[in-house]
């Protein structure tokens, strides 16, 4: 009997009895049956020792298995990708204007005493940039809903991408101020804010998509006020999408884009941080997000733009893009009902007079030459 008990028992597989029915010590009253009760505990001790190897072993295997399709796959990927980048041929032309323009990093060999590098090549592009840009340039409003959007008056151009990417940035060295805030910390933007140029343009600074520092429900919140402004803004005359130079187009950068195709949204694509890339780089990663942009977007612009913030390199060509989109006149602020306007409606003949006295009465005040004014030319003096 016993002898028979002892095969038995070396024939059951006791790691295929699951932990759980010792849990409940179901199976124990057949095992009692199998070997006799005294050795139930052994036999416990055994089984719960091999199912918590059986355990440990799986979970090794299932990491191995996880480490292998999310490590070593995107590894590939990125691999593949750098092969692609350097193997990327671009045009003569392309590196020619990266030349032209200072971008890349910088190559000045002496600066002039008292200039640095840096002071040499802004010095070059400043004054390249469109007198427009001196015009009167002001904060005029923020957003974190849409229901305070400001009202659609002006033209305005919008800047997204990735946080950090350089949106503040950008709006600060084209228009030559300091008024939008930057910082090293992604996600520093949060509103929807809007700039006004010269009364006759809106420059809106957006809050940056892809980053983890926010919690994951206020970039939703973020993402959508962003989505709800660039596709159902009516004044909205372009939208930049600025792509850092060092990086290319990422998933974020392609969703956003797909978004604003479908909408029929007008896109233009700025490389940005152009100074921390070398220039043959620089020319590799246009003709690769030209390519790539060709191939799946119907509304975005070429040639797209490399820009940077610091070295001033590509704004003034920028700026040139953004003077395209001014309202021509300035909006006429609401006139005053004055007399003048009454009077011209009454008698026709007393604004003719006026007309032709106001330049004389007026050189002869410059002159202070002393004149004879009547009560109502005194009046229209003093307006
Ligand atoms: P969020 O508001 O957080 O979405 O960021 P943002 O896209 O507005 O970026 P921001 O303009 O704040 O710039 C982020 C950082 O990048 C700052 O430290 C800037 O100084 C730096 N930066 C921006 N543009 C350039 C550039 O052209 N060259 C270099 N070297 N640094 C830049
Ligand atoms: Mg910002």
């Amino acid at each position: 009997m016993m002898k028979q008990r002892k095969e038995t028992l070396e024939s059951t597989d006791l790691s295929e009895i699951p932990k759980s029915d010792f849990v409940y010590d179901k199976k124990i009253p057949r095992l009692q049956l199998l070997i006799g009760e005294k050795n139930t505990n052994v036999i416990k001790e055994s089984v719960r020792s091999m199912w918590h190897k059986r355990q440990t072993s799986n979970k090794t295997s299932d990491s191995k298995a996880v480490s292998t399709s999310s490590k070593v796959e995107p590894q590939k990927e990125k691999d593949g990708e750098n092969k692609q980048f350097r193997q990327t041929e671009y045009e003569d032309k392309v590196i020619d204007t990266i030349k032209e323009r200072n971008l890349g990093r910088l190559r000045i060999k002496t600066p002039k005493q008292g200039k640095t590098k840096l002071d040499v090549v802004r010095d070059k592009a400043k004054p390249l940039i469109p007198t427009y840009f001196h015009s009167k340039f002001k904060f005029v409003a923020a957003a974190k809903k849409s229901g305070s959007f400001i009202p659609e008056t002006l033209p305005e151009v919008a800047f997204i991408g990735r946080s950090n990417v350089g949106k503040s940035s950008i709006i600060n060295a084209v228009t030559q101020r300091g008024l939008a805030k930057t910082s090293d910390k992604p996600g520093y933007t949060q509103s929807i804010n809007w700039y006004e140029l010269g009364s006759t343009l809106y420059l809106v600074d957006l809050p940056g998509y892809g980053f983890a520092f926010a919690k994951s429900d206020r970039v939703d919140t973020w993402n959508q006020l962003t989505v709800d402004y660039l596709t159902t803004r009516k004044t909205l005359k372009r939208v930049f999408v600025l792509v850092d130079s060092r990086h290319g187009l990422k998933d974020s950068d392609k969703d956003l884009l797909k978004i604003l195709d479908k909408s029929q949204v007008r896109t233009h694509v700025i490389l940005t941080k152009g100074d921390l890339v070398p220039q043959e780089d620089l020319a590799k990663r246009f003709t690769l997000v030209t390519d790539e942009l060709r191939q799946q977007y119907h509304y975005t612009e070429f040639p797209i733009l490399i820009v940077s913030s610091k070295t001033y390199g590509g704004i003034p060509e920028l700026a040139s893009i953004m003077k395209g989109f001014k309202l021509r006149k300035k909006p006429e602020k609401p006139k005053p009902i004055s007399s003048t306007t009454t009077s011209t409606t009454t008698s026709t003949s007393s604004t003719t007079t006026r007309k032709t006295i106001k330049p004389r009465v007026k050189e002869l005040v410059r002159a202070k030459k002393p004149i004879k004014v009547s009560p109502s030319l005194n009046k229209y003096l003093k307006k």
